[in-house]
């Protein structure tokens, strides 16, 4: 069922300024926001994360069980931080990830959105965190400036890589995927592999500025293939091997440099295949969104080789504070559902691991 929220009707008479209570909590980070969102304006009230980033070191990866129950604790810490004592009254519409992501964690989201929607009577949507990520580009004002369909939208993160067509707003099509891992898994596994802490992206760019690039060869899977699918999982293997080839007293020194490696390896299959979708695709912009995209070598890299190889092509990289998971960029979505008039019945509402976008 479909309810068009009056609230949000895009005539001229009601530009007036609007707010959407955004809440996340598909994997490991709480996170909820208010945004406000005025005609073509937007602006970000509220940004509330709680990572739980300490905790899940603890078992070296995310554990869905732990993740739900901190979820519950710190959700309802910050919804009371960010309503505040007006509670629901200045907020007019909601927005919660309801897939894909972890089934328990997706849970606590959406149930207590469901709440606060049944209550208040605002009209609430479900939003693809996928989507989010997409959106998390178009908090950006200067992004929003050089906002031409059609767009490309390289998604990284520690479970997706994929390169998405955006025709216009919420119409997508897929161009490539990874077969295996995910490029932040890449990252993850490769830093554990090397006895990095978790989440192990961050680790290998900052050991990585210390190492030397060229100094292991490792493999480019699928690089020159002429296809836009990804697969890293030979890489995580060439990786293992390296380092167990090394010495006890070897790894310590080298492990800057299989680090540099490493990410020169990912970064070089990711930049390749967009500019080559980009350019068969023949779009007007290219995102660059998700945890993986606070890489600054991914970001400069792929930049540098917008400006050098696609004329006319935008690169709209997103913020790096709405790199990661959050719920701004839920409610930025979920604000462009909400235009559409693509409210949910939060009576029907239920959450989806395996959402597809497409
Ligand atoms: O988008 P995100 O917060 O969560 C998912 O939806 O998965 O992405 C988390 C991923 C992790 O794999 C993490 O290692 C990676 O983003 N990451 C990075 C960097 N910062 C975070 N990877 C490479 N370089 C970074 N600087
Ligand atoms: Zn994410």
């Amino acid at each position: 069922m479909k309810i068009r929220p009056q609230v949000v009707k895009n005539t001229k008479k009601s530009q007036r300024s609007w707010r959407v209570l955004g809440i996340e909590t598909s994997c490991d980070e709480t996170a909820v926001s208010i945004l406000r969102v005025q005609g073509s304006a937007v602006r970000v009230d509220k940004n509330l994360v709680s990572s739980q980033i300490p905790i899940h070191q603890m078992y070296g990866g995310v554990v869905p069980e732990v993740a739900a129950r901190a979820h519950v604790v710190e959700l309802i810490a910050l919804l009371d931080q960010a309503l505040g004592k007006t509670y629901m009254k200045r907020v007019d519409a909601i927005a919660v990830t309801h897939g894909p992501g972890l089934a328990t964690a997706l849970r606590v989201g959406l149930e207590a959105a469901r709440c606060l929607a049944a209550v208040s009577g605002k009209p609430i949507v479900g939003v693809n965190h996928l989507e989010g990520h997409i959106a998390s580009s178009w908090l950006n004002a200067a992004n929003r400036r050089q906002w031409k369909f059609p767009l490309l939208a390289l998604i990284v993160s520690g479970g997706h890589t994929e390169l998405i067509f955006i025709k216009d707003f919420c119409e997508y099509s897929l161009i490539g995927q990874t077969r295996d891992d995910a490029a932040g898994e890449a990252f993850d596994k490769s830093a554990k592999l090397m006895g990095l802490p978790y989440p192990g992206g961050p680790q290998i760019a900052r050991a990585a500025l210390n190492g030397d690039s060229s100094a292991f060869a490792l493999p480019r899977p699928m690089l020159h293939d002429g296809a836009f699918d990804f697969s890293f999982s030979g890489l995580k293997t060439a990786v293992r091997q390296t380092w167990e080839a090394l010495s006890i007293d070897q790894r310590e020194a080298r492990r800057a440099d299989l680090a540099a490696s490493t990410q020169q390896a990912i970064v070089d299959v990711l930049v390749t295949k967009t500019i080559l979708a980009a350019h068969q695709t023949k779009v007007r912009g290219v995102l660059l969104v998700g945890g993986v995209s606070a890489n600054r070598a991914l970001r400069e890299r792929l930049g540098e080789a917008i400006k050098r190889d696609l004329r006319g092509v935008s690169f709209l990289p997103s913020d790096i504070r709405y790199v990661t998971d959050n719920a701004a960029m839920i409610a930025a979505a979920g604000a462009w559902h909400l235009q559409r008039g693509d409210a949910h019945d939060w009576k029907k509402m239920d959450v989806d691991p395996e959402l597809d976008l497409f």
